[in-house]
């Protein structure tokens, strides 16, 4: 048994059909042999001191939601930035010589500034900087234009409003990431927290009321399919940023004519063309430009420097868009997530037009959520009158900010006030009032458009055979689609195995109890973070028996024991250490005909180390090489048996 496993045995569910040939934890192997073999493997948990990489963008632009869209297989697709170390182009800088000509820079006495923890050595006001990018090309211009010619030349735009009060509620009508579809405005029609109080992230879950949503060339919602969500930027945020920029507030919300030069933007998916529509300068920087999820370029200091009036904020400017800064841009990049709104703190003389902006900000791109269940349970909901809902959790990515406090994800972040909106209602209402209702009322909307119904997860989820759901965090969200699916068939409720990783099970076991009435037999929990119990000091073995700590120095390290030498624990900690430890059904799952091994979560570490697992189960039960372990489940993916959807 593994100390850090909630205790829940994963058995085996069967019913009168089940000709039942899997085994069950009884029947499973000595697991004393087996831990004894996890523990010697190698550590499987991330290298915490290695710096990270900029960023791990799933969809950028155009090109990438083209291909999430496009197939299945297209949804494997990852953007890489910068390696961060600096290897490219790097120029030194001349040393400083101290001479009187040599003016040293004043770095701008700021938190946002402090908080970029830029490096740059001897650069002074005079030194010379070389191989600075070009000024951006200004691809974008604003005309006026007014109400009345609105009505006149642009009527579709006068089917949704530009004023503030709705602004933040809609998008605008040109975005559509789903040509020839609009992006469709979904009622919220339940939300609520999956995750307790202290739980390191917080996971909301959502009903989403879809009777609405337009036909679509008949392809409707399905089980394992992620829905877009097209999230606005936080609304306090813009507002900062056009305060920053020194945008007038008469001019905020006042349509104006965009012209654009070519290419798609503000389109998410439209044709390469110039552009002339209308919109409001609120309007872009809420919906169509990427304000914080991307870490800056060369092109968006240089276009801060041409506008910044403080020489000393020029130069660094200038230093960062050149060779000789380099390094100190890399770091950047891979250092603290920076945003536009940290930027224009720490450089406070520089107020480019938004129009120059624009061209060197990412789109902001459409966020994707897994179903959480099979959309025909969802709607088969007692209640409902009628309507069809989908259901989806999400998990709140946060980093630290400048002002001191956390900033959330632009999608996640979005979803978790729409979710506090509600909840605040559902607390506030009157004791009678039915669960739900305080927090229609609100009329609370997601934008989103249907998304991924044929990617992988989807596609190959079968409603018959014996199936391994293997899922950490948020991950485990689409097989409770799965679960309960195969629940809503009888002849179908047995041989399915879910390893759930989460954190602690008393703060972020989410969905725990809404997996069906045999949720106990097909599901083993596994605690990352668990607490270790108290133990006895009179224990001759062991001092500390778990390396509960969450500190990032000590979590990979074994337990002393009591005469001083390492010995590695018999610890599961993670997803991977518990497929291990079930390899007999691993292994009969996936040679079953009809077997299927589904992998969801994190792309951080948990997918290679899902892989690294299965590939000692096939070593270890099939009595295969390494090679040929490898071999064996790429075979397995190649048929669709094992699916990996990690992000
Ligand atoms: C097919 C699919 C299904 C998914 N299903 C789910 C699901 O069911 N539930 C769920 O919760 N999520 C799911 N996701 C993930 C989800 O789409 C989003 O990626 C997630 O919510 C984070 O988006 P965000 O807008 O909140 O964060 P973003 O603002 O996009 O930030 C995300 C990450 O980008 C990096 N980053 C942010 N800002 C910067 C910066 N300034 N500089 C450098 N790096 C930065 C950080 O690592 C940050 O955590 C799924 C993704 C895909 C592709
Ligand atoms: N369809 C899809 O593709 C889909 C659907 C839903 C979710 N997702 C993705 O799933 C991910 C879920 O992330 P989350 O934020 O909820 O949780 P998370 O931060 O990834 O953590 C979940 C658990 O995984 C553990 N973990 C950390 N490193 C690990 C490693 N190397 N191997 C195994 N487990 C490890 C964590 O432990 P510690 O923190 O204690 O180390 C924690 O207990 C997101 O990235 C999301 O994009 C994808």
């Amino acid at each position: 048994m593994s100390p850090r496993s909630s205790g829940e045995s994963l058995g085996v569910v069967s019913d009168e059909t089940s000709d039942s040939d899997a085994p069950s934890m009884s029947e499973s192997q000595d697991v004393v042999e087996i831990t004894d073999k996890v523990q010697d493997l190698p550590l499987s948990s991330p290298q915490r001191s290695k710096k990270r990489r900029a960023s791990t963008t799933y969809a950028t632009n155009s090109e990438d939601i083209r291909r999430l869209l496009g197939t299945g297989g297209g949804t494997q697709f990852l953007q890489k930035y910068c390696c961060g170390d600096g290897c490219c182009m790097v120029e030194a800088l001349p040393a400083a010589s101290g001479q009187p000509e040599h003016i040293f820079i004043q770095q701008p006495d700021n938190d946002a500034y402090r908080f970029l923890g830029l490096t740059i050595g001897s650069l002074t006001l005079n030194t010379g900087l070389t191989k600075i990018v070009d000024l951006p090309e200004r691809k974008i211009s604003f005309g006026a234009i007014r109400r009345q010619s609105i009505n006149e030349k642009f009527p579709d735009e006068t089917k949704h409003g530009h004023d503030a009060s709705v602004v933040n509620v809609h998008p605008p009508t040109y975005m559509q990431p789903h040509p020839p579809y609009n992006i469709f405005s979904a009622p919220v029609y339940g939300a609520r927290e999956l995750t307790k109080p202290g739980a390191e992230k917080r996971t909301f879950h959502f009903d989403l009321d879809v009777t609405d949503y337009p036909e679509e060339g008949g392809v409707d919602f399905k089980v394992g399919g992620a829905v877009g969500v097209c999230p606005p930027n936080d609304p306090d945020v813009v507002e900062d940023i056009m305060n920053q920029l020194g945008i007038p507030r008469f001019q905020r919300d006042k349509p104006v004519r965009l012209f654009t030069s070519g290419g798609r933007w503000p389109t998410i998916w439209g044709d390469e063309a110039s552009r002339e529509l209308v919109t409001t300068r609120r309007e872009i920087l809420t919906w169509a430009i990427d304000v914080s999820s991307a870490p800056p370029t060369k092109p968006l200091f240089r276009l801060l420097a041409e506008y910044a009036e403080a020489p000393n904020e020029k130069k660094i400017l200038l230093f960062l868009a050149s060779a000789q800064g380099q390094a100190a841009f890399c770091d950047l990049r891979t250092g603290p997530h920076i945003t536009l709104q940290q930027l224009l703190h720490a450089f406070p003389s520089s107020k480019p037009p938004l129009e120059a902006l624009c061209p060197v900000l990412n789109q902001l791109m459409p966020r994707f959520y897994s179903l959480s269940n099979d959309p025909h349970v969802s709607s088969a909901r007692e209640g409902l009158a009628g309507r069809r809902l989908i259901e989806m959790a999400v998990t709140v990515h946060e980093t630290p900010s400048f002002t001191g406090q956390k900033r959330t994800g632009v999608g996640s972040g979005f979803l978790e006030r729409i979710a506090a909106k509600f909840v605040s209602a559902e607390q506030s209402a009157h004791p009678d009032t039915l669960p739900g209702v305080a927090g229609r009322r609100l009329n609370l909307q997601i934008p989103m458009f249907r998304g991924l119904m044929a990617n992988p997860l989807s596609r190959e989820f079968a409603s018959d055979g014996p199936m391994v759901l293997i899922g950490a965090g948020v991950g485990m969200a689409p097989f409770r689609g799965f679960i309960l699916n195969r629940l809503k068939n009888a002849n179908c409720a047995n041989k399915i195995w879910l390893i759930q990783g989460i954190r602690d099970s008393t703060l972020d076991e989410i969905y725990r109890g809404e997996l069906g009435a045999h949720e106990s037999e097909i599901k083993k929990v596994v605690q990352s973070r668990a607490k270790a119990p108290p133990v006895s000091t009179e224990d001759p073995d062991v001092l500390n028996p778990s390396s509960s700590s969450s500190s990032d120095d000590d979590v990979d390290k074994p337990a002393k024991v009591r005469d001083g030498t390492d010995k590695a624990q018999k610890v599961a900690k993670y997803v991977q250490d518990e497929v291990r430890m079930q390899a007999d059904i691993v292994w009969f799952a996936i040679n079953a005909v009809d077997g299927r091994l589904f992998v969801c979560g994190s792309t951080k570490g948990m997918g290679e180390g899902v892989e690294g697992a299965l590939i000692d189960v096939a070593m270890d039960k099939g009595g295969l090489d390494y090679e040929t372990a490898k071999a064996f489940w790429e075979g397995k993916r190649g048929n669709g048996q094992y699916i990996a959807e990690t992000w």
